[in-house]
């Protein structure tokens, strides 16, 4: 079997900007499958460049919150020859965090979050690195002018999101009066030549949230799923991906035969149009993606997704 891994860089991630990171990114998961490793490996690998990349809301590029400071992370990986997963939500102060939920597979626990979650790096010799970076400070400058009225820039938030009354329970320290992104995900599936399937994911959440919010990414079969029949891994609004399992259901139609392309668009037209979505699948019967932000017939340019093999 060929190796293959294809990436993804956030729902609303836009093509013309940042095709090169996610080719970029398939292209190193890809090598580190060719040097020998498992394709858990070659998803890492490919994961850790986009986490690396400010332009995406992942690692150093992570959305900050809207007290202006915080920066909460998630991530998780599945392995699918052997079922492992691990995951970690909320964690702050480290530079990839999906090295780190690789490390909780090592662990008896699937999930660890918060404080616990960055406490449990640092035992693991993971340092001290805020993921400060100029285009996350760009799009948080963004989202401020909005709930402010000051522009309409709030196209990735769903309509429920952009309704609600966020004064109502805000609970960071800093009001929201003090300080009045997008969200999107990174994430990649491969398989090695020995037929073995993995998926990895990170996310720096979103901005318009309260403090611990946790989205998809580290809730099992909703942002990755891996098996013996393929790979999945989703973005958008994390509450409405977990309601419908949405990794675990492509790959359920991965492994009643169904084509990836064809899973994807399915899984794609689940949601209304105001929240955004992009699903990247490999399977026995070849790969699949895109996003529905762009052409409403063809999902697959939608998105920044990238393929090696
Ligand atoms: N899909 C990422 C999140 O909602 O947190």
């Amino acid at each position: 079997m060929n190796s293959i891994v294809v990436t993804h860089g956030g729902a609303t991630s836009v093509p013309a900007l940042s095709q090169d990171g996610t080719d970029k990114a398939a292209a190193t998961g890809l090598a580190a499958i060719a040097k020998g490793g498992s394709a858990l490996d070659g998803a890492i690998a490919a994961v850790m460049v986009l986490e690396d990349d400010p332009r995406f809301n992942s690692g150093t590029g992570s959305s900050i919150r809207l007290d202006g400071k915080t920066i909460q992370m998630d991530a998780a990986v599945h392995d699918g020859a052997t079922g492992d997963f691990g995951a970690v939500a909320a964690i702050e102060r480290v530079r990839n965090p999906v090295l780190v939920a690789r490390r909780v597979i090592e662990t008896p626990h699937v999930l660890i979050v918060g404080e616990g979650a960055t406490r449990f790096a640092r035992a693991m010799g993971f340092g001290d690195y805020f993921p400060d970076s100029a285009p996350a400070r760009e799009r948080f400058a963004r989202v401020v002018d909005a709930l402010k009225g000051r522009s309409d820039d709030t196209q990735s938030y769903s309509t429920a999101w952009r309704r609600y009354d966020w004064k109502k329970a805000w609970n960071f320290e800093t009001g929201l009066d003090e300080v009045l992104g997008s969200a999107d995900t990174v994430g990649a599936v491969a398989r090695d030549g020995r037929g073995r399937y993995a998926a990895a994911i990170s996310t720096g959440g979103t901005s318009i949230t309260f403090l611990g919010r946790v989205g998809d990414v580290p809730m099992y079969g909703c942002g990755i799923y891996a098996g013996p029949d393929g790979a999945v891994a989703t973005t958008g609004n994390g509450e409405d991906i977990i309601k419908k399992l949405l990794a675990k259901r492509v790959y359920d139609d991965l492994a009643t035969g169904t084509e990836p392309q064809a899973a994807v668009d399915r899984a794609i037209r689940l949601f209304p149009t105001d929240v955004g979505i992009g699903v990247i699948a490999i399977g026995a019967r070849g790969h699949g993606g895109g996003g529905n932000r762009g052409n409403p017939t063809d999902f697959r340019p939608n998105m920044s997704w990238g393929i090696a093999q």
